[in-house]
C-alpha cells in the first residue's frame, strides 16, 4: 500500500468515527424526552425502575453484592436525574400533556420540591455506600430511609391515581 493511500483510509475511518459519536450523542439525548405527555411517561418509567429496585432491596438477603450494588446504581441514577425530569411547564394543563400525577405545587414550591429531591439524593448516596460495602444491615436501614424520602415527596407533591 502506498503511503498515500494509507492516509487515505486513516482520514476516512477518523471521518467515520466522528460521524459515528454524533450519531452515539444525537440518539442519546432523543431517549430523554424533554417535553410533554412523553416526558411524564419517561419519568414515570425512571420512578417505576426505581421502585424496582427497591423491591429487589427489600428482598435482598446478602448472597450477592452485584444485586444490591445494581439496585443502588437504579436508585441513585433516578435520584441524580429526578430534578431534571421536572421542567417547568411539565405538569397539569402543560403542553402536551394529558396526564400527570404531578402537583402544581412543584412548580409553586420549588424550593420545596428540591428539598424533598435532596432528601432522595442523600439517603441513595447512603445506600451506595452500604452496597458498595455489602453490609446487609446497613443496605436495610438504608433503603428504609430511601422509602421515607420516597413517600415523603409522594404526600407532598403527588397528586391521586387518576388526576
Ligand atoms: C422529589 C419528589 C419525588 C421523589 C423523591 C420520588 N418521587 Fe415518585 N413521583 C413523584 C411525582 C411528582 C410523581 C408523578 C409524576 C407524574 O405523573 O408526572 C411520581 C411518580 C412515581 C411513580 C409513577 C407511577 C405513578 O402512578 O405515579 C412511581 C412508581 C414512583 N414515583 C416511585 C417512586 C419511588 C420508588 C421513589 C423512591 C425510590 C420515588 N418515587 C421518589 C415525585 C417523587
Amino acid at each position: 500500500m502506498t503511503r498515500e493511500r494509507f492516509q487515505w483510509i486513516l482520514a476516512g475511518l477518523i471521518i467515520g468515527i466522528a460521524f459515528a459519536m454524533v450519531g452515539i450523542t444525537t440518539s442519546s439525548s432523543a431517549e430523554t424526552p424533554k417535553s410533554g405527555q412523553d416526558l411524564v411517561d419517561y419519568r414515570e418509567k425512571r420512578l417505576k425502575a426505581a421502585g424496582g429496585a427497591m423491591q429487589a432491596l427489600a428482598q435482598y438477603d446478602g448472597s450477592d453484592a452485584t444485586i444490591a450494588a445494581t439496585a443502588a446504581k437504579t436508585i441513585d441514577d433516578v435520584a441524580g436525574e429526578l430534578l431534571s425530569m421536572f421542567p417547568e411547564g411539565s405538569g397539569p394543563g402543560g403542553a402536551g400533556i394529558t396526564k400527570t400525577r404531578a402537583k402544581p405545587e412543584i412548580w409553586s414550591d420549588w424550593a420545596g420540591f428540591e428539598a424533598k429531591a435532596k432528601g432522595f439524593d442523600d439517603a441513595a448516596a447512603v445506600l451506595t455506600a452500604a452496597a458498595a460495602a455489602n453490609d446487609l444491615a446497613a443496605i436495610k436501614a438504608a433503603a428504609g430511609d430511601v422509602g421515607k424520602a420516597c413517600k415523603a415527596c409522594h404526600e407532598a407533591y403527588r397528586g391521586p391515581e387518576d388526576h
